[in-house]
């Protein structure tokens, strides 16, 4: 097994306040987003999931589409842990190497939640959860082959796998942190969270333990980790839709964000993102636009208006026709 560098997990523990985490997001946790989350005090922020058979297979490469896809800003980003998915051991070993040598994150994470079909058909996300010997065997493979902290993502169940049996059965591997997406598998992304799980798996999970799934504001916030006991959150949705949520709960106070704070929100995640990749990311950066502006007066009618973006000028054009050009 690889020493492992220093545990930010652990650290983050022992300063014994909530740790806050930004789940990962395909399509939507991507450097821009990660900045903005951690500017508002996300402690930890996760990359979107990333293929390890993609790294396996273009491992010659440097500048493959995954690895371009995992690249961070060390200045503008706090704790950064690069999430794989995938099922062969082998391909994971590769990619923890790789993922280590080029990218150089604080943390690696596997996958075992993921409910999209072509990701369970080739035995990964969710899939990897309920076959217990070759997910154990996925693990081992990240440990021994990474020198940061290893993390798993899981769900309450996974066909007839529960949270409490998968942990058991890695009981004696040294993973440095869990998040519980408190919904099973035939849940999906709706419904109860499952708190108890937190207290049932201590006894067999030495590492930090994080609860994920709907917490949307302060009060669900407060809630899950009053229910849970967890060392920490992990928002997603919740964060998609107001990111200053990382906020609010480190001050334990809610925060308004009227049209105008919005306004500049919308504003400054598109000239970063340009900053970074240009124009044509515009047209991915519309439907983060749509989560921020969700629950405004005449939401309907900036989205018509904000799915058109395609310039920082025509964005501009838009804020100042609301009187938002400040
Ligand atoms: C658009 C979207 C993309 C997601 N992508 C990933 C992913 O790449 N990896 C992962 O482990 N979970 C992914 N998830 C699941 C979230 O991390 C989280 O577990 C789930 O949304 C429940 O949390 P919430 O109720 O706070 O949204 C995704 C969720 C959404 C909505």
């Amino acid at each position: 097994m690889k020493k492992k560098e220093k545990n930010f997990w652990q650290d983050l523990k022992n300063q014994s306040q909530p740790i806050l985490v930004l789940a990962p997001m395909a399509g939507f946790t991507d450097s821009t987003f990660r900045q903005i989350c951690s500017a508002y005090g996300a402690d930890v922020v996760y990359s979107e999931m990333a293929s390890a058979t993609a790294l396996f297979y273009n491992q010659e490469n440097d500048d493959n589409e995954t690895l371009r896809l995992l690249r961070w800003d060390r200045e503008k980003e706090s704790h950064y842990v690069v999430q794989l998915f995938g099922s062969n051991p082998e391909h994971f070993a590769l990619a923890a190497r790789l993922v280590n040598e080029k990218i150089k994150p604080h943390g690696l994470d596997i996958n075992f939640g993921c409910p999209v079909g072509k990701v369970l058909k080739q035995g990964a996300g969710a899939d990897l959860m309920r076959n217990l010997k070759q997910a154990r065997a996925v693990i081992e493979a990240v440990l021994d082959n990474s020198k940061s902290p290893v993390s798993i993502k899981i769900r309450a169940k996974s066909g007839d796998v529960s949270a409490l049996e998968f942990m058991k059965n890695i009981s004696d591997l040294p993973v440095s942190a869990l998040m519980i997406h408190g919904r099973s598998l035939n849940q999906g992304f709706m419904g109860a969270v499952d708190f108890s799980l937190v207290a049932a798996i201590r006894p067999y999970f030495q590492g930090t333990i994080l609860i994920n799934g709907g917490v949307v504001d302060l009060k669900t916030a407060q809630e899950a980790l009053t229910l849970s006991g967890a060392d920490g959150l992990a928002l997603a949705r919740g964060a998609l839709a107001r990111p200053w949520l990382f906020q609010e709960i480190k001050e334990g106070r809610e925060i308004i964000y009227d049209r105008s704070a919005i306004s500049r929100l919308l504003y400054r995640h598109a000239l970063s993102l340009v900053e970074r990749r240009g124009e044509s990311a515009l047209v991915e950066w519309r439907k983060q636009a749509c989560w921020y502006i969700q629950g405004l007066a005449g939401a309907s009618h900036w989205r018509r208006r904000l799915v058109q973006v395609s310039t920082l000028t025509n964005l501009e054009n838009i804020l100042k026709d609301y009187g938002l050009n400040d």
